[in-house]
């Protein structure tokens, strides 16, 4: 018996950083998944094979690599945390085979490691016939992305979680906004960044200017209150205007970089709505907000300027569980 999930990419559309002090996000589960497959094996070590081409086995002895390069361990132990988690959880001792097969790329702010955490919990979850809430899904990852993150605020299993177009408060949860049709193009400069880094730097400016800042933030849960009722009534025109605000307050805490600038600018002159750096910033990706007729447009744009296209639909659903003869 094998159990099965597969859980959503996201993409910020308003929010990141400031989500983290409380203000409200607003973020879309994207075409791209993560699949997480487990069955029980002998013994009690978890042995963990990504499609990424690392693998490896963790047992009372440590870790030992199976392929991949040295960075190995490093890179599997969220998926260790997050299957650790439901079987703590669920008071069971079983060895686990865990496999993970992702097309989202990694470390770009797609969420691609709340969304592996997601699916782990809901694989292994499932393999011992628990039925997870929402809420125990998203609990039960936490620790995971606490070790890739350092201080995540939860939005991304929550959208890898429910799915949809969502408002994310933290400590407060989501609401789903039902918004009308909306195309958008991710543009990724193709750096790797490293999140808990710079939500820490974001963190210091903070410590150094914390008035400056914190009316930084606060303007930013404004724009994001604004944009929630700009995509309720359908006004797309709106939301695309806040999302270059947004930017802007995103460059103010120095999480932009010339690349992801070039890339914003790029978006705008091939004619969208509004573009940003989504997700943590410091490399990474870029969405933009278009009409239909402009994505081609846009993506053009995009390319030209040096950046890797996504085309990204957002998906309603999120994490699905099946079992698997
Ligand atoms: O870049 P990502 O996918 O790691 O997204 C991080 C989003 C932040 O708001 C910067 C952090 C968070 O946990 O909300």
């Amino acid at each position: 018996l094998r159990s099965c999930a597969v859980a959503p990419a996201k993409t910020i559309l308003l929010g990141e950083h400031f989500v983290v002090y409380g203000e409200p996000a607003i973020v879309t589960a994207i075409d791209r998944f993560v699949k997480v497959t487990a069955r029980e094996i002998n013994g009690d070590a978890l042995k963990i094979i990504s499609n990424l081409g690392i693998g490896g086995v963790f047992d009372s002895e440590g870790f030992r690599p199976l392929s991949g390069d040295s960075d190995g361990m490093r890179r599997l132990e969220p998926v260790k945390i997050s299957a650790k988690a439901v079987l703590d959880y669920l008071g069971i001792s079983r060895g686990l085979e865990i496999n993970v097969d992702s097309t989202i790329p990694a470390a770009v702010g797609l969420g691609s490691s709340g969304a592996t955490a997601v699916a782990t919990v809901a694989s292994v979850g499932a393999l011992f016939g628990a039925r997870l809430s929402g809420g125990e899904i998203i609990e039960l990852s936490t620790e995971a992305e606490r070790f890739v993150h350092g201080s995540p605020s939860g939005i991304d299993q929550s959208v890898s979680t429910y799915g949809g177009v969502l408002m994310y408060k933290r400590g407060e949860g989501i609401r789903r906004i039902s918004t009308p049709a909306i195309y958008l193009v991710i543009g990724n400069t193709g750096s790797q960044r490293d999140s808990g880094k710079l939500i820490e730097g974001v963190r210091r400016l903070k410590d150094t200017f914390p008035e400056l800042v914190g009316k930084i933030i606060r303007t930013a849960g404004a724009l994001a209150d604004f944009g929630i009722h700009a995509l309720e009534r359908g006004d797309v025109e709106t939301f695309g205007k806040l999302m270059d605000m947004n930017h802007g307050l995103l460059v103010a805490i120095g999480v932009s970089t010339e690349a992801l600038d070039r890339l914003v600018y790029a978006a705008r002159r091939g004619g969208a709505l509004g573009s940003k750096l989504t997700g943590a910033g410091g490399g990474g990706c870029i969405v933009a907000l278009c009409t239909q007729e402009a994505l081609g447009k846009v993506a053009l744009a995009i390319q030209e300027a040096g950046g890797e296209v996504i085309i990204a639909n957002k998906v309603e659903e999120g994490v699905r569980v099946w079992l698997e003869d």
